[in-house]
């Protein structure tokens, strides 16, 4: 009888990072330019009737935005920064204490401080990354007056659970949506839920003109307020009854974001195939957890944002991602250091956001775009598959 030989597995191939051969020598790209022929002709035509200024163009497509989303009113803006500035300034009263995530791009916070108030740290939950609701609703005072809640990486918050704490005391509402066009919840476009929605145009975002923002609300008379104070409190030729700003648009912008919204929705399905085929992939992977939705939330996927449990890999995140970067699957970290830890916003920090914190050496992001192909599936899924087995303990 022949003496039966163990069955060796594969030896775990070499990484390229130390010299193996990479899973592809062409990397995925991590975005995808935007602008095409017809966005530039629309720029063009702009440029050609001398019309400059926020005009047809930028009405065009505050209207069209808003319809899209689910709100009223859309009011055009420089970018998503003075959009959430715009907003802040027209609900919130200097002194206030205002909800913010602890987990988020700054401008989401450096705004409420720029608008006087005090911003109050609340957490993030650890398999969606939004803002938790519930330790929202501990740290509410009796000088809370508001919550700013970002939908982070294109997935909407618990919007139920913020509008009834809201409800119950009392508190304005703004969703920054910088990252999330077109995200819907509970059936709905997202303008239709709190007082103010805010989003960034900035050139990476999923409707990307360059620079530039935009802000839904639902309210006539606070839509009024938001035009005055993004246009010197301007209420007739040289007569300002408030002090306020020049936030405005251009129409050439505004132009590039008509052309560029006529394929967002084709453009946002794209990326919520890619997010589900990404899903499947990491679900098969020891380690690696993909990103889950809000109940009721309809992502958009901004950023794909993958959590590594560093328990189980003998490296560190910034390791892992170097490996992949060698396979051809390029990487970027949202956020390397949470907002709640940044030097700028020290004075607020009371040291309570532990999740926050603890995310910035665990997650990075996968390429997403509405162009990935089979092929770039295959080498972001065979890149995974060599770096977590390489690297696990
Ligand atoms: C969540 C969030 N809020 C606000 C902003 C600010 O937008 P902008 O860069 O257009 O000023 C960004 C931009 O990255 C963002 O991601």
């Amino acid at each position: 009888m022949p003496t039966p030989t163990m069955q060796a597995s594969p030896p775990t191939a070499r990484l390229a990072v130390n010299g193996g051969t990479p899973v592809s020598t062409t990397p995925v790209p991590f975005m995808k330019p935007q602008l095409h022929r017809e966005d530039i002709d629309a720029a063009i035509a702009v440029l050609e009737s001398g019309m400059l200024r926020a005009a047809a163009r930028c009405e065009e497509l505050e209207r069209r935005f808003a319809e899209m989303s689910g709100a009223r009113h859309g009011l055009t803006c420089s970018n998503g920064t003075t959009a959430l500035q715009l907003a802040y300034g027209a609900l919130f009263e200097p002194g206030s204490e205002i909800l913010v995530p602890a987990w988020t791009y700054i401008a989401t916070v450096s705004m409420v401080v720029a608008a006087g108030c005090t911003p109050v740290f609340v957490d993030c939950l650890e398999d969606t990354f939004q803002m938790d609701p519930d330790d929202a609703a501990r740290k509410v005072t009796p000088r809370t007056r508001g919550i700013a809640a970002t939908h982070l990486y294109g997935c909407p918050v618990d919007i139920d659970a913020f509008q009834s704490l809201a409800a119950k005391h009392g508190l304005r509402v703004v969703y920054d949506a910088a990252q999330s066009h077109l995200a819907r919840y509970d059936g709905r476009g997202i303008g239709a839920f709190g007082d103010a929605v805010t989003y960034s145009f900035y050139a990476t975002k999923n409707l990307g003109t360059g620079e530039g923002g935009l802000l839904t609300v639902n309210d006539g008379a606070l839509a009024r307020e938001v035009a005055l104070l993004r246009s010197h409190g301007e209420t007739e030729k040289y007569l300002h009854e408030r002090i306020g700003f020049n936030y405005r648009m251009n129409d050439i912008t505004g132009a590039i974001g008509c052309s560029r919204l006529d394929r967002l929705p084709d453009e946002t399905a794209a990326r919520q195939t890619a997010a589900s085929r990404y899903d499947s992939v990491l679900a098969g992977i020891e380690g690696l957890s993909a990103p889950t939705a809000t109940p009721k939330a309809e992502a958009v996927w901004h950023l794909y944002t993958v959590k590594l449990d560093l328990s189980r890999f003998t490296c560190t995140r910034d390791e892992f991602c170097a490996a992949l970067k060698a396979e051809g699957v390029p990487t970027a970290v949202h956020y390397p250091r949470a907002t709640v830890d940044q030097p700028a916003l020290a004075a607020w920090n009371r040291h309570d956001t532990p999740v926050a914190s603890s995310l910035s050496e665990r997650v990075f992001c996968l390429p997403m775009h509405h162009a990935l192909t089979d092929e770039h599936f295959r080498i972001v899924e065979e890149s995974l598959r060599k770096v977590a087995e390489a690297y696990g303990a």
